[in-house]
């Protein structure tokens, strides 16, 4: 993609995407704006430990190790897949393969480690764990906005806020997705919101308004 872009993150996002939507098994890859949330995540918050439930064909984890490593900053990347085809996918779609430290499901990862931000991109059900794996500010990520997997994490962490990401543009035409919705976003909570969160929070929550207020002009 030769488009020139000032904002780094968001031409990652797009050329990972892009990259990704060429694969095998591309139909439930990231959205492209999920990816660009998460690396603006990643560096407003300074993660360095990121748990990835669902790691399917690699899209998020190749696009944040890509993202760590042209940076030159340590990250720990741990995710869970079960699916034996995405297991395969994973050597070949990421030359970061060797960095991510691979599960078969959420219940057998080490609840010694600690992680800043948790992604959690699959259809589990055991999100319990999660309680174990948070520092004190972990900010969690639910792909897709999965209403079902945030009932449950709401119960797991009641003083927790969330807020959806949306994006007022279409589906690319090179992706799996279809092209006359809008692009994929997600919810970002903040388990145990602290100030620095609960006012990040706010933002999101008025661009969230604002772009809503967007799309239904766009729509008519
Ligand atoms: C939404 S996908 C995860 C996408 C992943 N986080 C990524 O960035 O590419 C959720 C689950 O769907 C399953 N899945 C994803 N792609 C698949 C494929 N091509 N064939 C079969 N199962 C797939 C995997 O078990 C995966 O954990």
């Amino acid at each position: 993609m030769e488009e020139h872009i000032k904002d780094e993150e968001l031409k990652i996002a797009k050329d990972k995407f892009y990259e990704f939507c060429q694969f095998e098994g591309c139909d439930h890859i990231s959205g492209e704006y999920a990816l660009y949330i998460l690396l603006k995540l990643c560096k407003r918050y300074k993660v360095e430990s990121v748990l990835e439930i669902g790691l399917g064909i690699g899209c998020i984890a190749d696009t944040l190790l890509f993202y760590y490593d042209k940076k030159n900053m340590p990250i720990k990347y741990v995710g869970t897949e079960h699916n034996t085809f995405c297991l395969e996918a994973l050597k070949t779609n990421t030359k970061f393969y060797k960095d991510i430290e691979i599960f078969d499901k959420v219940t057998s990862i080490n609840v010694e480690q600690k992680f800043d931000l948790i992604i959690i991109d699959g259809g589990g059900t055991d999100l319990e764990i999660i309680k174990s794996v948070v520092k004190k500010n972990t900010i969690l990520f639910v792909e897709g906005c999965r209403e079902s997997q945030f009932i449950e994490i709401k119960k797991l962490f009641p003083k927790a806020v969330a807020v959806d990401v949306i994006s007022n543009e279409k589906n690319r035409d090179y992706s799996p997705f279809i092209k006359s919705h809008w692009m994929g976003g997600g919810r970002i909570i903040f388990a145990n919101p602290s100030l620095k969160n609960y006012l990040h929070y706010l933002i999101e929550k008025l661009n969230t308004k604002i772009k809503y207020y967007k799309r239904r002009r766009l729509d008519v």
